[in-house]
């Protein structure tokens, strides 16, 4: 219910992390003082910032913080400086231990291309222009997880690094039914990507998403389409597109892609949903789709965008503040409308800001 205290955990990260996630955290506070929301914001480490601390990707303490409050809010995990360390204690590991134990299976990612930035993409104006397209990417399946997995020395002292793709019916179906009913809310279009030219787990992921809309989504347009041809139509002709459904893998990949049509990867936003609890509460991780970028890290030059529009998608998805979430976009675009750009969306004749400047702008847009 609004108005009832929502805790927000905020987990900055590295690289870039602390700075987007700092624009972000400016942002809710700015809610609870103008707007009197009850936003009780916690902060803590993960990712390679935990290591440098604890030793650890993620204390069990955080963990259990993350699964009692109403929103996480992720900044990125890793670094250059982390390559060398044991996969089980990567930095990357936190963010999938959260996902997969909070049970976070749709990760739903938007790319929107602002009209303001149709000029910041790589592809030409007219490919791009009024893109809206949703992609949702499963979450806690596929390669990322399956057993068995891990790298075994063979004879004549070769190794073997082994994963498995593995989907059930069930899986597949809980994803599917998450990106019909948000089809159902836009245009009632889905595109569902596979390899079933060359997986068994392709095709089983084909007849699955046929027969659930067969069955409850009648009104829904379906098709299928193999994953690389998926890569070359968002290039083609991504206005194709409504909602995209993948695997964990190829959503992850084709997510990337995506986020270059809107003209950065500094702008995509990202909500990451479980199930309902018992208390009819659904749990949720918010996070940019661009990593740490270790390059740019500590220069004030980041783009804070994606994170505060992670924070937008949870006042809509996780926190009950659909109006609120609206004006924060609102104010987004207000910003870019106005010609404020941070470096990695800058075009001639705009104003180039630092990460702070563009989260100050963006606060007195909502003013
Ligand atoms: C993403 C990232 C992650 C992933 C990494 C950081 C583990 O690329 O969220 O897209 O592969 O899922
Ligand atoms: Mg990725």
């Amino acid at each position: 219910m609004p108005n009832k205290q929502k805790k927000i955990l905020l987990l900055p990260g590295d690289g870039i992390g602390p700075e987007v996630v700092g624009e972000t955290k400016k942002i809710i506070d700015w809610f609870n003082k103008k707007k009197s929301l009850d936003f009780k914001i916690d902060q803590d480490l993960i990712g390679g910032a935990a290591i440098d601390k604890h030793g650890v990707p993620i204390t069990d303490e955080v963990f259990y913080r993350a699964l009692e409050s109403d929103a996480v809010i992720v900044g990125a995990c890793g670094g250059p400086q982390y390559d060398k360390l044991e996969f089980s204690k990567k930095p990357e590991r936190a963010l999938l231990k959260l996902r997969k134990e909070l049970k976070l299976f749709a990760n739903l990612r938007p790319a929107i291309c602002f009209k303001q930035l149709v000029n910041s993409s790589t592809l030409k104006p007219e490919i791009v222009s009024g893109l809206d397209i949703l992609i949702v990417r499963e979450l806690t399946g596929g390669i990322y997880f399956g057993e068995p997995r891990g790298i075994k020395p063979i004879e004549n002292g070769e190794r073997r690094g082994v994963n498995t793709h593995i989907y059930t019916t069930k899986e597949i179906k809980r994803i599917a039914k998450v990106a019909f009913e948000l089809a159902a809310k836009r245009k009632n279009k889905v595109t569902s990507c596979e390899k079933s030219n060359v997986m068994e787990a392709g095709v089983l992921w084909r007849e699955e998403v046929q027969s659930l809309k067969d069955k409850e989504y009648k009104k829904i347009e379906l098709n299928h389409m193999l994953a690389d041809n998926c890569a070359m139509q968002l290039l083609r002709n991504p206005k194709q597109f409504d909602v995209i459904l993948a695997d964990n893998l190829f959503g992850d990949m084709l997510s990337d892609e995506a986020a270059m049509l809107t003209g950065s990867l500094g702008l995509l936003p990202s909500a990451s949903l479980g199930d309902k609890d018992k208390n009819g509460r659904t749990r949720s991780l918010y996070e940019p789709v661009h990593g740490s970028a270790p390059d740019i890290a500590g220069k004030n030059i980041s783009n804070p965008i994606a994170t505060i529009l992670s924070f937008s998608m949870a006042l809509k998805y996780s926190l009950g503040f659909e109006k609120e979430s609206a004006s924060l976009d609102k104010a987004v675009e207000k910003t870019l409308e106005a010609g404020l750009r941070t470096p990695d969306i800058m075009s001639k004749g705009m104003k180039k800001v630092s990460t702070s400047e563009m989260g100050d702008a963006i606060i007195s847009n909502l003013n």
